[in-house]
Order: C-alpha cells, then structure tokens, then sequence
C-alpha cells in the first residue's frame, strides 16, 4: 500500500519541476533539443547564479530531465529529450496563468479581479503556442489539403501564423484575420509582411463575434473560416446566445459550400473524479479565472445546429487535447 503521502508529494514534485523547467524557459535554456549548458558560462551570460542555477540542473537530473557529462556540461536526458517539443505548455498553460494563480487567494476573495487589475500574461500563451504550434498546424493544414477554398478568414488570429501557414499552400489564395487585440494585429501584419503575404491578407481589428460589423467587401471571397481557440472566449463575453448568433453569420459567410474549421477543448463536468485524465481539468481551471467559457462537444454541436450549420467530421487537433470540428452548412434531405 502507497504511503498517503505518495500522492500528496506527486504533487509538490509536479509544482517544483514545473517552476524549474518554467524558470530555464524564460532563461532560453530549454527550446533546443541539443542545448548543452555550462553553469559557470550561461550564469555569467546571463547574469544568474552560478550556484543556484547548477542546484537547479542537480535537481533536473534526479527527476530525469538533464544528464550531465564527462566535461561537467548539463544536457537533456533522453526522457528531457522527448518532452523537448512540448516544453511550450509551460508558459502556455501555466507561466500565462501566473499572474491570476501566484495570488490565487486574493484573487479567490475578490481583491483582485479579472478584467480590472488582473490579467493573464498574453506574450508567455503566444511564446508557447508560437514554440508548439508545428504540431498544431501540420494536423490543421493536412485537414485542409483535403478542401478546396479561394479565400480564408481566421477569426482571433493571434499573431497570424496560421493564415501564413494557410496562404502558403496557393499563389492565389486570399486571407482576412480578425482579433480583438491591437497588439496581436500588429504581430500578425509584421509576420505576414515578412513572409511576403501581406498584398494577400487583410489584418482587421475588431470583434470577431459581430462579422456584419466588418467591411462586407472583405469577407466576400471567403469560402473557409477558422476560429481557434476562440470560440471559448466569445462563449464568455457574448454567451450562448452571442455564440449563436456569431455562428449564423459564419454561416451566411461560408454559404453552402464552405467549411467552418473550429478548434476547441471540451469542457468536463466535475461530477466524479476523473484520475488518468490529463492537461484538461486544469485547463478548465485556468479559463474560468480568466473570463472564458468552455463548452462540452456536445453544447458546441448544438450551438451550431441553432446556427443551421452541422460537423461533418471531428479530428484530433493535435494539440492541448482539442478537437477540430470540420463544420458546413446544413442540408436538407
Ligand atoms: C488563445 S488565442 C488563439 C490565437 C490563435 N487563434 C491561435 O490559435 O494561435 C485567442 C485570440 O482570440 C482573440 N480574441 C478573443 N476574443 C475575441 C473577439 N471577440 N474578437 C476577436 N478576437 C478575439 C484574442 O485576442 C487572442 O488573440
């Protein structure tokens, strides 16, 4: 029988691996594979303590994450190795969140509130994406080899990655990105611009969930509309009742044939404990402290039923265990 300790230390080792692993993030000493680090060198480079950061590595190769050679240099483990294409969901799902959670209990006793004096640290979601979003996109971009479209729009296209992925594909190709953000719109124009994209893309600042709102001109060519990891944000800000009615106009702009491509993480509702399950309930946990509303695979499909619209096929998105819906409008038998 397991010590009832054992499980409570499984945790207190998951907070301290976490916070080590976060902390060589943020110093650059994790996004290579190869990285070999001599403490002294990259203490003095980066103006950190030699001692501290070589406690830290100690640390690291007990819980299997370093390994250190002949030479004294620390490098990944093979284990530290695998994980090396992920370590992006650290910032991502908990360095994002830290603001909100470092101070939980004040923010639990409403001190500090969301929206007003307290907000998740945007460039930390949008370095992890950026470092996992291969991942991502390769499983997107294979679903759309298999469809055809003329022009795309990327409802909160975050710094427009995924619109340069897209218009790769075709000279002729046009695209239109939509975010609330005014600083995610300028990082999209820059990344498209150097990508050469940017007399085929449109970069507009507004509301996604209000699309008659926008310049109807255009949102004329578009045929394919994708909204990752948004749907969850308008869920909150425009309820049940906004959602549908931002599904009815991705309808009207998709038409007959056109297809709706919508990333999402389920929500699981917490009637029973759900002990292999990874990643999500904690997910759950970060967007109810910062104003998102997850919805169940379910509630998503018939929001979009409400909206005439249907799923055609659901695939793995390849990243944070979301679910991609291939959506197109309803048809009648
Ligand atoms: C989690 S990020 C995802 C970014 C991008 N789609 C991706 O997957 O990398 C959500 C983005 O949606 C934007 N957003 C949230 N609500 C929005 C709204 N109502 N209209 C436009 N953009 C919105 C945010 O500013 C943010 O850039």
């Amino acid at each position: 029988m397991p010590a009832p300790t054992d499980k409570l230390f499984t945790y207190t080792e998951g907070y301290f691996l976490t916070k080590s692993l976060l902390a060589l993030w943020r110093l650059g000493l994790l996004g290579d594979a190869d990285i070999s680090i001599d403490p002294d060198k990259v203490a003095a480079d980066l103006g950190c303590d030699a001692r501290l950061l070589r406690a830290t590595l100690d640390y690291l190769i007990i819980r299997d994450v370093f390994v250190k050679d002949d030479g004294g240099l620390y490098r990944l483990s093979e284990h530290g190795r695998e994980l090396a294409p992920y370590y992006g969901y650290l910032p991502m799902h908990v360095g994002a969140y830290e603001p909100i959670f470092g101070r939980y209990e004040e923010v639990l006793r409403g001190d500090l509130v969301y929206g007003r004096n307290l907000r998740r640290a945007e460039h930390e979601l949008v370095g992890g994406m950026s470092a996992m979003e291969e991942h991502l996109l390769a499983h997107l971009t294979g679903l759309m080899d298999q469809m055809s479209f003329t022009g795309v729009l990327d409802l909160g296209c975050g710094s427009g990655r995924m619109l340069s992925q897209v218009l790769r594909r075709g000279p002729d190709l046009r695209g239109v990105g939509v975010d609330q953000a005014e600083q995610a719109c300028e990082k999209a124009r820059h990344n498209l611009a150097a990508e050469g994209l940017a007399g085929r893309t449109t970069i507009l600042h507004g509301d996604a969930s209000r699309l008659t709102e926008l310049p109807a001109e255009v949102l004329e060519q578009v045929d394919l509309v994708i909204a990752m990891f948004v749907m969850h944000e308008i869920h909150w800000q425009r309820s049940r009742e906004g959602v549908i009615s931002c599904l009815r106009s991705i309808a009207d702009v998709i038409g007959a044939d056109g297809r709706f491509l919508m990333v999402e993480v389920s929500r699981i509702a917490a009637e029973k404990p759900r002990p292999g399950l990874r990643f999500i309930p904690e997910y759950q946990l970060v967007h109810e402290y910062s104003h998102q509303r997850l919805a169940t695979e379910q509630e998503w499909r018939d929001m979009l039923g409400e909206a005439g619209l249907q799923v055609l096929r659901t695939e793995p998105a390849g990243m944070c265990e979301a679910f991609c819906f291939v959506i197109g409008a309803q048809t009648t038998t």
